[in-house]
C-alpha cells in the first residue's frame, strides 16, 4: 500500500476519490471544502442534501464518513469526512482524526477502489497542530493491511511545509 506524499489542489487529481474536510452539516465551506464544492459543480451540494441526518444539522459525525459522486471533478467519488476540532488533545482528537482515516479506507475497499487522495484534515480551520494530525495520519495508514498492494494513497498537502511535515511523520513510522 504504497503513500505518496505531494503538494497540490487536491481538486486537480486523478484518482479514484479524495477525502473532502467537511464539516457535519455537509452543505460545503471554506478551505478544502470550498475547493470541492467549487470544482465539483452544485450537484455535489445537491447530493450531500440528500443525505439523511442523524442529527438536526448532522449529515456527518465528526469521524465517520459519506460518499458521493465527482460530479465535475476528474474523480469517481468524493467521501466526505469531519474531522476533530482541536480542544488541547484530552478530547478525544486522536482518535477522531485516526476514524476519519480508516473510515475512508473503509468505505474505498467497500467500493472497490484503489487510488485516494487525503487533504490534511483538520488542519486548517479545525486547528490541529499540523505536527500532531500527521503523526496520527501516519500511524493510522501504516496501521492498515500492507498486503493491500492494490491500494495507492496520496496525502496532499497544499504547501511544501506540511509537505515536509507529512513526509517526516511517515518517515518516523
Ligand atoms: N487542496 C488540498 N488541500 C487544501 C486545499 C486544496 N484545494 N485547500 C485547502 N487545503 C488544505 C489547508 O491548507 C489545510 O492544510 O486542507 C487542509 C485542511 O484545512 P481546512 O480545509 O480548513 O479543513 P479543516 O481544518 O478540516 O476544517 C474543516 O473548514 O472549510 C471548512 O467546511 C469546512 O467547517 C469545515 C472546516
Amino acid at each position: 500500500m504504497p503513500i505518496t506524499v505531494v503538494t497540490a489542489d487536491i481538486t486537480q487529481l486523478r484518482v479514484d476519490t479524495i477525502v473532502n474536510a467537511a464539516n457535519p452539516g455537509l452543505l460545503g465551506g471554506g478551505g478544502v471544502d470550498g475547493a470541492i464544492h467549487r470544482a465539483a459543480g452544485p450537484a455535489l451540494l445537491n447530493a450531500c442534501r440528500a443525505l439523511p441526518e442523524s442529527a438536526p444539522g448532522v449529515r456527518c459525525p465528526t469521524g465517520e464518513v459519506r460518499i458521493t459522486p465527482g460530479f465535475d471533478l476528474p474523480v469517481r467519488y468524493v467521501i466526505h469526512t469531519v474531522g476533530p476540532i482541536w480542544q488541547g488533545g484530552d478530547h478525544d482528537e486522536a482518535e477522531l482524526l485516526s476514524h476519519c482515516y480508516r473510515n475512508s479506507l473503509r468505505l474505498l475497499r467497500e467500493h472497490r477502489l484503489h487510488t485516494i487522495a487525503f487533504p490534511a484534515i483538520s488542519c486548517g480551520v479545525y486547528g490541529y497542530p499540523a505536527t500532531l494530525a500527521a503523526a496520527v495520519a501516519a500511524a493510522t495508514l501504516c496501521d492498515e493491511p500492507t498486503h493491500d498492494a492494490s491500494i495507492d494513497i496520496t496525502l496532499c498537502c497544499f504547501s511544501d511545509a506540511m509537505r515536509a511535515i507529512f513526509q517526516g511523520a511517515l518517515n518516523a513510522v
